[in-house]
């Protein structure tokens, strides 16, 4: 089970954990909250957190720790039951024992070098493993190592149904062994994965078929439509797979990261992370669970939705509402993660952070340091210059003012839902034309260095 996974592999995380840990032993063994560890190194990080961990009540750390670590167990490895769905209706594994290693890292899967056992990182290192033999795809996910999928094996070792993660789309790894291979990044957007062509490969796409109305030749279309780094969870609502212009209806993937105070969540505020993540669950990664919302009972925008039943689904066996509150945690701890050191102007990014805030406007809807509305973070089409096809999908039909921390880990893609602006230029020459802000050319540099930057 995913939980037996979680000591050794924690990364950021673990190491967090094991200081926290040390500090309630110490906390513990003084017999005082944290007490005696005052005055070690002040300034130091290491000891700071400790003087934190001390001042909490210890069976509260303790308890939050256990949460969090469940709540990445959870993230990471739990498939809800949708094996049942993806193995079992789709078939979709019968296509990935198709598909080599070279193939997989090509539509953006990821390999979990720490999940591999050391005599294998070596063979990789030599060069001795074939990366174009299906065999080998198949290999990684009985170590449980391919990112997002969870491989399912009968007694005898066969490779017999699969299921998804929530890492699926929202982690990816360092590439510290090889461009796609390395340790978990988790809360990442993964805007090299293809889950459409993915997906397009099961071999019975009928339950999709059957639920939208449409061909299987129509749904493996749709499918292929939305390229890398995208998924459509309105699709299964609306039946709506493309724009007036023609292009796609899918969304690009967003992080799952620096989400804590953030109130409206999804780029169209469908509501809390907690709403949507047994949303997603349930609805689009098809686990075993109960979800309620009435909203989707309103026939004339959700029509597949309305008549499917999704405003209420109810199960004896449900897998997700258990975990939910774990789950939650976990999210709100995963910090966005600093940019990297040199890789951008810090003075233009000084003056830009002045701009932001002053003549350009921007944190009148991104307050920093939240870089969101705190309170109803949500905004007309109109009052962001953009056509309303995406806000219409959703209950709340308005576009929620996105969270600016980490921008860099994610300018793969394009930026706003679905990435119509390629660079942060763009989006910073969208606000000008639209808001006639007359920033200069030195000033949109310097505007992009602060993005950049947070
Ligand atoms: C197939 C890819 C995929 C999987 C699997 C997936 N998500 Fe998402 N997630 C998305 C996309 C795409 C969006 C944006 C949806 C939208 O705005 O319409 C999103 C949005 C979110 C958001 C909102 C982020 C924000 O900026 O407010 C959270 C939180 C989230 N997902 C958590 C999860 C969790 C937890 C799981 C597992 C239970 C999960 N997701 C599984 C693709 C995925
Ligand atoms: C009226 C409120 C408002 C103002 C003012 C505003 N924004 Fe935004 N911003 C939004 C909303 C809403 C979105 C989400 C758009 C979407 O998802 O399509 C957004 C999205 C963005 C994004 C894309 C984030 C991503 O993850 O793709 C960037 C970057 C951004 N804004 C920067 C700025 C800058 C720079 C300024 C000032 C020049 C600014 N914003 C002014 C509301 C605002």
């Amino acid at each position: 089970m995913a939980g037996a996974r979680t000591s050794g592999s924690n990364g950021r995380w673990g190491r967090r954990a094991a200081l926290l840990l040390a500090t309630l032993v110490g906390v513990a063994s003084s017999g005082g909250p944290g007490l005696a560890l005052e005055g070690r190194g002040r300034g130091h990080h290491r000891d700071s957190l400790e003087r934190a961990a001390g001042r909490l009540d210890r069976d509260l750390a303790r308890d939050a720790l256990r949460t969090l670590s469940r709540g990445q167990a959870i993230f990471r490895y739990d498939s809800f039951g949708n094996e049942d769905f993806w193995g079992g209706a789709l078939r979709l594994h019968e296509a990935v024992a198709t598909v080599d290693p070279v193939t997989a890292l090509a539509v953006g899967l990821k390999v979990d070098v720490e999940a591999l056992p050391r005599s294998l990182v070596k063979a990789l290192k030599r060069g001795e493993v074939d990366l174009t033999d299906p065999q080998v795809t198949v290999a990684l996910l009985k170590l449980d190592a391919v990112v997002g999928v969870k491989g399912v094996f009968d007694a005898g070792g066969q490779f017999e149904s699969m299921g998804i993660q929530c890492a699926l789309c929202h982690s990816t790894v360092d590439d510290s062994f090889a461009p796609g291979i390395g340790r978990r990044l988790d809360g990442w957007a993964n805007r090299d994965l293809n889950v459409g062509a993915i997906v397009a490969l099961a071999p019975d796409l009928s339950p999709f078929a059957d639920l939208l109305g449409v061909s299987e030749a129509t749904v493996r279309q749709v499918l292929n439509s939305w390229g890398p780094g995208k998924f459509d969870a309105s699709l299964s609502f609306d039946g709506k797979a493309f724009r007036d212009d023609g292009q796609p209806g899918a969304v690009l993937i967003p992080p799952a990261f620096g989400l804590a105070g953030v109130n409206l969540h999804t780029w169209t505020g469908w509501g809390s992370v907690s709403h949507w993540n047994a949303l997603v669950a349930v609805l689009e990664m098809h686990g075993k669970g109960t979800f309620v919302d009435a909203r989707l009972n309103d026939a004339a925008r959700f029509p597949i939705a309305a008549a499917a039943g999704f405003a209420d689904v109810r199960t004896d066996d449900d897998r997700v509402t258990g975990k939910l509150g774990a789950l939650h945690l976990y999210q709100l701890a995963l910090e966005a993660p600093p940019p990297p050191r040199g890789s951008y102007d810090r003075h233009a990014a000084k003056a830009g952070e002045e701009l932001f805030s002053g003549k350009a406007g921007c944190g009148t809807c991104h307050v920093p340091p939240l870089y969101t509305e705190p309170g109803h973070n949500l905004h007309s089409p109109e009052e962001i210059g953009i056509d309303a096809f995406q806000a219409e999908r959703s209950p709340a039909r308005g576009y929620r003012t996105s969270p600016l921390k980490g921008l860099w880990t994610h300018a793969k893609g394009g930026f706003y839902h679905d990435g119509r602006f390629e660079t942060l230029a763009d989006v910073v020459d969208h606000y000008d034309a639209f808001q006639a802000l007359g920033l200069t050319p030195a000033e949109k540099r310097q505007l992009v260095e602060f993005l950049k930057s947070i």
